[in-house]
Order: structure tokens, then C-alpha cells, then sequence
């Protein structure tokens, strides 16, 4: 049966471990210049319906380096923008490819493309998850922090996609995660309740409480793709849940400072912090392709 990645909640302890593992690898490979082809003649097509440069970037590069090739599809150009059902786009894309990635709007078009395609499905961001980012983001962790298992991981800001998948990471996984949402602002509600049963999250309205003795302090922008709209009343709302020197000062002396990127400097977070050696937000970035590549040979490699 075809796998499909659509949220890190559908994984499983042994999943996330082997997605690491094997990310691992294939850095150590292209560190080494090893050639590694296993989806050699495979092709991953690529929707977006929304701008992108590491998810893109990542899962293009990444194609190429494991044999095969990515063709990138803005939704105004396919007949998916002009009313084309779902349904059809998804059982004829999976008659010419061997994987689909989505960016779009919708996590409900992401879920009902998966249930019609043929072939394996990633979410490359909805409205309400991101989970090839959370991933990567792991990944970083483990190899600043050696695991996963203990670190306090404080997320800052807004409840929005980012923030909805690190909850469901928490709720595989045994780290602790505190986020610090400004109320009206806060996760999926769903989503929260089930991470605060089955993990160990906790929110909090003070940015302070939540980044206390924190391993890594996490933020994102506060208007996210389609919330442009709502820039001026969320910078309002969001004046004092920024990352800067002053917040940082409350978590660990060896804090690690995260951002999936692109930041609005000055907004979420400082240039005093996103430029700090404290911030690992390029590396961050760069382990997008390993932890894509990993992703896409699990998928779509057999
Ligand atoms: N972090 C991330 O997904 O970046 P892009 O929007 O540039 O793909
Ligand atoms: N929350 C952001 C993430 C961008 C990678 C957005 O959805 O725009």
C-alpha cells in the first residue's frame, strides 16, 4: 500500500527514528561525495499553490541528487486552479508520477488529493500543518542536542501550522513543549487538546513562563501565508511575544535559537538574536534537503 506523509501525527516513534537515521546518511553521503540514486527515472511533481523557497529548493535539489527528477506545478498554470476536480487531477497526476507534493491553503484538498492519488502524497504546508519542517527541525535538534528525548523546546508566537506540528511531534515523541500564544492566537484547539493528552505540552500567555530554562526557543512569523491582511492587528497583538535578548535571557545558558524561516526581522525576532551564534536557523534550513531526501526514499523508493 502507498504511504503517504500528511502529518507527523500519522507516524510512529520507529518512523520518525528511521527518517533520522537515514537523513543522517544521506548528509554523511553528500558530505563525502558518494553518489546515492535510488529514485533513478522517478519523478515527484510539485503543487503550489502558495510561494516557497526551502520547500521547494529541498525537495527539488533533493530529487535530483537521489536520480530522479521534480516538476515544479504553480496552481494557476494547471487546470486544478481552473476548476478541475481533486479528484481527477489526483488519479491523472499519479498515471504520470511517482510522488506528488502539495503547498496549498486547504489541509482538507491536501487529505482528499492523498485519499484519490495512486502514488505517495506529502504536505509541503497547509494552513494548519507543516510537517516536513517539523521533521528537519528534529533532526537539527538531535544533532545540536544528541536527541530528541528531554530537551524543553519553547514555541513563541503565533498557533499556526508550525506551531499545530510541533504539538503533534510532541505527541509521539517525549519532549517537552511549551508554547506561548497571545489569547485569540492559540493551535487548532483539537489538536492542542490531544497533544496536552497524549504529550507533554503545555500553552502559556507569558512568552517569559514558557521560555524558562528552554533548550530551544522556536518562533515563526505572526501573519503566515494568506493572513497578510491581518498584518497590522496581529503585530499589535503579538508586541510581546518577540524573540529577543531579553526573552532568551530566561531559557538555558546553551539555548539554541530556531525559526523555520522566512522571518520578519524585527517582528517575531531580532537581528540581535536571528544573527546570534546562539540561532542555527541556516542549518536549519540546509537539513530541509536531507530530511526531504530521507522522506522521499522512504516514500517513494522501492
Ligand atoms: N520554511 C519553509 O517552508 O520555507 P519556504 O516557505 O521558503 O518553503
Ligand atoms: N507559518 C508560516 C510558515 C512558512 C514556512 C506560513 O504559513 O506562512
Amino acid at each position: 500500500m502507498k504511504k503517504d506523509l500528511l502529518s507527523v501525527y500519522d507516524l510512529e516513534k520507529a518512523a520518525f527514528d528511521e527518517i533520522f537515521e537515514r537523513a543522517r546518511s544521506l548528509k554523511k553521503m553528500l558530505r563525502y561525495g558518494e553518489p546515492h540514486t535510488p529514485l533513478r527515472g522517478k519523478t515527484l511533481g510539485m503543487i503550489f499553490e502558495k510561494s516557497s523557497t526551502r520547500t521547494r529548493l529541498s525537495f527539488e535539489v533533493g530529487m535530483y541528487h537521489l536520480g530522479g527528477m521534480a516538476i515544479f506545478l504553480s496552481i494557476s498554470d494547471i487546470q486544478l486552479g481552473r476548476g478541475e476536480t481533486v479528484a481527477d487531477t489526483a488519479r491523472v497526476m499519479s498515471v504520470y508520477l511517482d510522488g506528488i507534493l502539495l503547498r496549498t491553503f486547504s489541509q482538507e484538498l491536501v487529505d482528499e488529493f492523498a485519499g484519490h492519488a495512486t502514488v505517495p502524497v506529502i504536505n509541503g504546508l497547509t494552513d494548519l500543518l507543516h510537517p516536513c519542517q517539523i521533521l528537519s527541525d528534529l533532526f537539527t535538534i538531535i544533532e545540536k542536542r544528541e536527541s530528541y528525548e528531554g530537551p524543553k523546546i519553547a514555541y513563541i508566537g503565533d498557533g499556526n501550522n508550525v506551531a499545530n506540528s510541533w504539538i503533534n511531534a510532541a505527541a509521539k515523541l517525549p519532549f517537552q513543549l511549551t508554547l506561548a500564544c497571545p489569547a485569540g492566537y492559540d493551535p487548532d484547539e483539537t489538536i492542542l487538546e490531544r497533544g496536552m493528552k497524549e504529550g507533554n505540552v503545555a500553552l502559556y500567555r507569558n512568552p517569559s513562563e514558557a521560555a524558562k530554562d528552554a533548550d530551544v526557543v522556536y518562533t515563526d512569523v505572526w501573519a503566515s501565508m494568506g493572513q497578510e491582511d491581518e498584518h497590522e492587528q496581529r503585530v499589535e497583538a503579538f508586541k510581546d511575544y518577540q524573540v529577543n535578548d531579553a526573552l532568551v535571557s530566561y531559557a538555558k545558558d546553551d539555548v539554541i535559537v530556531m525559526h523555520c524561516l522566512p522571518a520578519h526581522r524585527g517582528e517575531e525576532i531580532t537581528d540581535e538574536v536571528i544573527d546570534s551564534p546562539r540561532s542555527v536557523v541556516v542549518e536549519q534550513a540546509e537539513n530541509r534537503l536531507h530530511v526531504q531526501k530521507a522522506i522521499m526514499e522512504m516514500l517513494m523508493a522501492s
